[in-house]
Order: C-alpha cells, then structure tokens, then sequence
C-alpha cells in the first residue's frame, strides 16, 4: 500500500472506540498495518478491523488489558509475529473517574494508573526492548490529556496519570533518542468520545464547557488522528519530547468578562 506510513505496523491501544479507532483508521489508510488493541469491546475492535480493510491495510484484534504485564508483552510478540515487526506505537487507551480527592478508593487508582500509566510504561518498555535488541527505529506516540499540565478538579487520579505521562515522555525522549526512537505525546481536550458520553448527555454542564473553548465546540477523534500520523511519520523525524496540545483554544484561554 502507498503512502506515507507504507510498509510500517502500528499498534494503537484502546482502539475499539473513540481516539483509538480514529487514530488506527487514520494510519491505516496511510498505509500502516495495525494491531488493533481492545478490553472490553470485541464489536468495536472488529469494527475498526473492518473499517482498515475497507481502507486495505491489514489489521489483527489483540484483546488486552494494558495494566497487566503479560498483556502488553503479547500485543508486542503479535505484532511482530503478524507482521514482522514493530515501528510505531500509539498509547492511547485510557480511562477517567470522577471523585472527589477523598472519596476516591484504592480501587479506582489503581484503575485509572493501571491503564493510564503503568500500562503505557511496561507497553512501551516491551516495544522498545524488541526495537532495541533489532537495532530498529521507531516512534511513540501517548495520548495523554490537557490535564497533564491543567487542574480537573475531582478528577486526581486522572491528572495524576497524565501529569506523569509528560514525565515520562520527556524522560523517555532522552534516554530513546540514541536508539533512533521518538517519543512525543498528544494532549487532546474535550473530544467528542465515549469518555464524555455523560457530559455530552448534560446540558448545562457542556454549554459552560463549552463557554471556555475559543473554537465554541467539541473535538473530532479524526482531528487528533491527523495530528497522531503526522508524530507517526517521517516527517516528524526530528521532534521528541514534545507535547501537542489540541483544545480548540482551552489551555490557553482566560479573559473577563
Ligand atoms: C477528559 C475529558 C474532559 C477534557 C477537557 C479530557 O482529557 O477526558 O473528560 O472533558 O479533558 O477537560
């Protein structure tokens, strides 16, 4: 297949829905084989395998829950058995719970570490242990959140998960780029996903969202999927370390009334 991702497999967890199964389309289409990554959703896993032949890539459905060891190393041995090897990979698949700080349980952090964080640090490290010892380049992409640098009140364990994303991309950045290896995160804010199904069902709660996005609406899955190739290509050959924010303005806006 042509294009600018042609000849390159990329695994992008989470991507039975929303971000994910935008961003796997999306590299898909520009010529990248996918292992598609789900842990609860088998039907939207085949979906978005569907919608990559439609694109004619080739994808496989690995089911696994990123906060378990053993899962990330099986979505690493797939992709290599499958398709000869690893190039890119796209951290993707998170989750949120809301709570106020003390009313959040041991079992809700270890929830939202365990996927947000831990998995991305042992998937990553399992990618990169097999591009490593191949002596291969490769490129790592996270999604993390505006709330790797902004307050979400209520939502600690989240921002405490995506604060240490940026860490860790920064810290990774450096001690990868001898290998060759990239590694950059994308730091969506309010999209229109699955994990704002209940803020999208609330009115008035997004039309004060709303009041404090410069843009005056929601972000499409498909916008953070340009972004998340263009990371994934060659064109981005010199830039690691970096967080791309993509808000439609939030981050950055203040005024008075
Ligand atoms: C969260 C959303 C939130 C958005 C903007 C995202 O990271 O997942 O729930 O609406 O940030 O605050």
């Amino acid at each position: 297949m042509a294009g600018r991702l042609a000849g390159k497999t990329a695994i992008v967890t989470g991507s039975s829905s929303g971000i994910g199964q935008s961003i796997a389309i999306r590299l898909a289409s520009e010529g990248a084989n996918i292992v598609v990554d789900y842990r609860n959703h088998p039907e939207g896993a085949d979906a978005t395998k569907q919608q990559i032949e439609t694109v004619g890539a080739k994808a496989i459905v690995v089911h696994a829950d990123v906060s378990k060891l053993a899962d990330t190393q099986q979505l690493v041995d797939q992709a290599w058995q499958q398709f000869g090897g690893c190039d890119i990979l796209v951290n993707n698949a998170g989750i949120e719970r809301a709570a106020d700080f003390w009313e959040v349980t041991e079992a809700d952090y270890d929830a939202v570490l365990g996927i947000n964080l831990k998995g991305a640090f042992f998937l990553t490290q399992a990618f990169v242990r097999r591009l490593r010892d191949a002596k291969r380049p490769g490129r790592i992409v996270n999604i993390s959140s505006v709330h790797e640098d902004m307050a979400f009140p209520h939502f600690s364990t989240y921002c405490a998960s995506k604060g240490a994303m940026r860490m860790l991309a920064r810290n990774l950045a450096v001690e990868l780029g001898p290998l060759g290896i990239t590694v950059n995160n994308i730091a969506p804010g309010a999209i229109m996903t699955p994990i704002n199904t209940s803020l999208l069902d609330d009115k008035p709660k997004l039309d004060a969202l709303l009041k404090n996005i410069p843009l005056g609406r929601m972000g499409k899955p498909e916008e953070v999927a340009g972004l998340a190739a263009f990371l994934a290509s060659d064109e981005a050959a010199y830039i690691t370390g970096s967080t791309y924010v993509i808000d439609g303005g939030l981050m950055v806006n203040y005024h008075e009334q």
